[in-house]
């Protein structure tokens, strides 16, 4: 299968463009900027694309590109894209200039086609383009033409037809450009000459013969199935593959949503028939380790290493009766590795989430069934295999569930005023049609006592905060700007029918510079 590398300079969009480049029919993969030639050749890739990022060219501790890359790609007529930052370090490269500039260019700007050429195939002349940095091209290196300009930007697009080095000063993953698909659509089937052959559709039943390959016919696997959409489908697609040699281990750490555990069950054991589908209920024990613990790192911990104690002494009891576990599935997906991995080196990490890492001494193997998808590619998955849409278009939970909701210590009370009021939430944002073009909405336990007026008493309660944000990478969110009337209906609900509760706030904070999460 044809495949297009994405170099990362640290950009913000670089998983867009992977994004972009596999819905149009494309396999791509993101690798570090660094990575070394061999690593590259390995992967024989069609076209290379150079990200954008933070970075300026010319400074010393810029991100570099090795040298031998360029070479390679010239030599075996690989095109290379450089996007932004990529665009700049091609130029830098070779022979051109590149300059930070006293009029930089932020947002929209009017693009013109200087000349007609591939990367803008079919094209009218002037376009719309998302800019994004300070710096820009101001000589042009030997072989090369400008192919646009912007007002301010004499270099905003260039070409090398000879070594097919390509770049572009603008965003074309970005939705604010509105031709950018057919702009990268041009470079990937019109310069990169590749094959549309990426394909969901075929990808279970090669998943499936892939999963029976490597587990064999006797041999058992082990999941912690949290309910949430990754695992879920990790579940789901295990199951058709092996059937009830899937053992699901499904544990209430007391901190999830109201009435979870019952339909998290009823799905998989009545449902979708799982056998051995066990449900562990530690509520006390995770309850117990939090108590008066308001550190929310210290909340985490104790909650990741509760969970490995428990998750391992139920595989310690089902391998006495079932000596062929040998397997351990997770349902780590595409973004989950490559943020964790050296690609994301040069990009600023803003909060480690503390999920779980199994302890390096459990000899099972670990197999990641859905390891090079994306989240709406797993979704999509998901629906294949018959999950219902509620489980598959659910709003991502943190790990450490409900406990990162309440600000400072969490015991069973607080737990179950923050559910019902959260019930509340997303009960009327389902009923309103707005569920799933949110990204996610939820209820915040604040424990701020406020007083307030409840028939003839005057009431002295904690605070709901609620908070509803639209995103669609996760590392940027908006406040939604919800209907008046719809939040008020559901701060009303909330305070006269939860008790413990008697002000409701709603959260207009966007991310950054906030996060989604309270803790
Ligand atoms: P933040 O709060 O960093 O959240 O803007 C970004 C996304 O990550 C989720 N989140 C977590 N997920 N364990 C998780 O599994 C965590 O500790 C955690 N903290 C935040 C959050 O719900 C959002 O989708």
């Amino acid at each position: 299968m044809d495949i297009i590398i994405v170099l990362d300079f640290g950009g913000q969009y670089t998983h867009l463009i992977t994004r972009r480049i596999r819905d149009l029919g494309v396999y791509s993969e993101i690798l570090p900027h660094d990575v070394n030639l061999d690593e590259i050749k390995k992967k024989k890739p069609k076209a290379i694309i150079l990200s954008g990022g933070p970075s300026s060219v010319y400074e010393q501790k810029a991100p570099k590109l090795n040298n031998q890359i360029l070479q390679f790609t010239t030599e075996n007529k690989i095109p290379v894209l450089g996007i932004c930052y990529g665009h700049h370090l091609i130029m830098h490269m070779s022979g051109g200039k590149v300059e930070s500039k006293e009029k930089k260019e932020y947002g929209k700007a009017n693009l013109i086609i200087l000349e007609e050429n591939l990367l803008f195939d079919s094209l009218e002349k002037e376009q719309i383009v998302w800019m994004s940095h300070g710096d820009q091209i101001t000589e042009i290196g030997p072989g090369f033409k400008a192919y646009a300009k912007t007002e301010t930007c004499p270099v905003a697009a260039f070409g090398n037809q000879q070594k097919l080095l390509f770049g572009v000063q603008f965003h074309p993953e970005v939705v604010n450009t509105p031709n950018g698909n057919k702009i990268l659509e041009n470079f990937v089937y019109k310069i990169g000459k590749c094959k549309k052959e990426w394909k969901l559709e075929g990808w279970i039943d090669d998943q499936v013969k892939e999963i029976r390959r490597k587990i064999g016919t006797d041999n058992r696997v082990i999941l912690g199935l949290s309910g949430g959409v990754d695992s879920s489908v990790t579940a789901a697609l295990l199951h058709k593959a092996i059937g009830d040699r899937l053992h699901c281990i499904f544990v209430n750490n007391g901190l999830l949503r109201k009435n979870e555990e019952n339909e998290v069950q009823e799905m998989f054991k009545e449902n979708l028939k799982f056998s051995n589908f066990h449900y562990v209920n530690a509520e006390d024990l995770f309850l117990n380790k939090l108590l008066n613990v308001k550190d929310p790192e210290e909340k985490r911990r104790i909650i990741g290493h509760t969970f490995i104690e428990v998750f391992e002494n139920k595989t310690i009891e089902l391998e006495k009766v079932h000596s062929d576990i040998k397997y351990l599935a997770q349902g780590t997906i595409y973004p989950d590795r490559v943020e964790t991995s050296a690609t994301s080196k040069v990009s600023a990490k803003i909060k480690s989430h503390h999920n779980l890492t199994l302890p390096d001494d459990m000899t099972l193997k670990i197999i990641e069934p859905l390891k090079d998808l994306y989240k709406d590619e797993v979704r999509k998955i998901g629906l294949e295999l018959g999950l219902p849409e509620h489980i598959v278009k659910r709003h991502p939970f943190p790990g450490p569930g409900l406990a990162v909701r309440i600000v400072g210590s969490i015991d069973k009370h607080r737990l179950d005023i923050l559910r019902e009021a959260d019930e509340i939430l997303i009960n009327e944002i389902k009923n309103a049609g707005i569920y799933e073009s949110l990204w996610q909405a939820f209820c915040v336990f604040l424990p701020l006592k406020t007083v307030g007026i409840m028939g003839d008493f005057r009431t002295y309660e904690n605070m709901c905060s609620i908070r509803i944000v639209e995103s669609t990478d996760v590392m940027t969110a908006n406040f939604a700007k919800l209907d008046w009337d719809l939040l008020e209906k559901i701060a009303s609900r909330i305070i006269n029918e939860v008790q413990g509760i008697n002000r409701v706030v709603y959260d207009i904070t966007n991310k950054p510079p906030g996060t989604i999460e309270y803790e």
